[in-house]
């Protein structure tokens, strides 16, 4: 991965993102997601087609630095997620005094659908289970300490967090693929009452693949 013409690991990609700001009332909220270059968020109904080892090591580091991380329940299911991190993140994060691994919350109306996430059966890992995102983010904030939340969609629950104002920044990997077709956009959801502009606060790239820091 090279950013401003240099080699650096994801590691060093995230913490040059700064993503840990001062303490405030509301957690940074950090939506990470992958589009193709039409901006489809999926391939085959799955995002997993549209990335390469260096957006996925992305993706696990911007995990390792986050308190929670917030997933919609559709994407827990569809994607079926496991283990969130590797080993040797797991040990940085006990070194740092951090959990090993950070709360996993997610937003369902019908959490019996998440029985067969096989994450909610790995030992360690906490799953919250919220029917709101408005109520997650204050539960996650005032009762469980959060600051750095990362929401890695879906598109259907990250555009209930940008609508709601809540999401601060996104870190998009853009895939050199042309995909077309009916696949969601990374939001799902009615045109937002108010637009939101971001800036674009950093730049990688690996490969055809470039991996994009917008801050609003
Ligand atoms: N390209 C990427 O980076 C990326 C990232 C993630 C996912 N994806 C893809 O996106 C697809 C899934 O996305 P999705 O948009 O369908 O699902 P999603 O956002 O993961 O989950 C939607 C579900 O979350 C709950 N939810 C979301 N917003 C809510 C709200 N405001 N209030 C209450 N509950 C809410 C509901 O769960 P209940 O139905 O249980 O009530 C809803 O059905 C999959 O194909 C996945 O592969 C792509």
């Amino acid at each position: 991965m090279v950013a401003g013409g240099a080699p650096v690991s994801a590691r060093e990609f995230i913490a040059s993102l700064d993503l840990r700001s001062a303490d405030g009332p509301a957690p940074r909220v950090v939506g990470a997601m992958i589009a193709s270059i039409d901006g489809h968020a999926t391939l085959d109904g799955r995002a997993g087609g549209l990335g390469n080892p260096a957006d996925r090591a992305v993706l696990r580091g911007l995990r390792a630095a986050a308190d929670v991380v917030l997933v919609g329940r559709n994407t827990l299911t569809t994607e079926r997620y496991a283990t969130l991190l590797d080993p040797e993140q797991r040990d940085q994060r006990a070194a740092a005094g951090l959990p090993v691994h950070p709360l996993v919350a997610t937003v369902s109306r019908h959490p019996e659908l998440l029985a067969d996430v096989p994450l909610l059966a790995e030992p360690d890992v906490e799953v919250v289970v919220y029917d709101a995102p408005d109520a997650a983010l204050a539960d996650l904030h005032d009762r469980r300490g959060a600051r750095l939340i990362v929401c890695e969609g879906g598109p259907r629950l990250l555009h209930a967090l940008a609508a709601a104002g809540a999401l601060h920044d996104l870190v998009l990997t853009l895939a050199p693929l042309l995909v077309a077709g009916e696949g969601p956009s990374i939001l799902t959801g009615g045109v937002l009452d108010t637009p939101t502009p971001m800036r674009l606060a950093h730049c990688a790239r690996a490969g055809d693949h470039l991996m994009l820091h917008y801050r609003r």
